[in-house]
């Protein structure tokens, strides 16, 4: 099995865990840390639907609390014949976290497609802009 293979398998057993009883819409993703380890996660969702969490943004808060920093790609499964991408929230914590990856986004029915995060999240807000030198002229 190829890596992009092991990575949507990883994904797709995540996605099993979903907790998505009021949009029943599951999601998986699998985040590969610079140290080489893999970190998935589900979309959890609860009562007040608001404070629902992305599977995108589980599996990084559960990589970073486990102490990896840089990521290599992040890969998002879901059952939708459209690839499902990111949803804005997620594409912010994706590149202030993960930066630059690669995207990989893949159904249940074998399609992939990757995108780089600079191309799904142009003009982004970071830290960068909470520096002294960049707020005065
Ligand atoms: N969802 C994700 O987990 N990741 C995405 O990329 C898109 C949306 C979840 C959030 C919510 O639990 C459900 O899918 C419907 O929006």
């Amino acid at each position: 099995m190829t890596e992009d293979d092991q990575l949507i398998e990883a994904a797709k057993r995540a996605r099993e865990f979903a907790v998505a009883e009021f949009s029943k819409f599951r999601v998986g993703a699998s985040l590969v840390a610079d140290d080489g380890r893999v970190f998935t996660g589900c979309n959890v969702e609860n009562a007040t639907y608001g404070l629902t969490v992305c599977a995108e943004r589980v599996a990084i808060w559960k990589a970073l609390s486990e102490g990896a920093r840089g990521f290599k790609r992040i890969v998002v499964v879901a059952d939708t014949e459209t690839l499902t991408p990111p949803c804005g929230a997620c594409r912010q914590i994706i590149w202030e976290f993960c930066g630059d990856l690669p995207v990989t986004l893949a159904n249940l029915s074998g399609a992939t497609e990757t995108h780089q995060m600079r191309e799904l999240f142009p003009l982004a807000f970071d830290a960068r802009f909470l520096d002294e030198k960049n707020r005065k002229p």
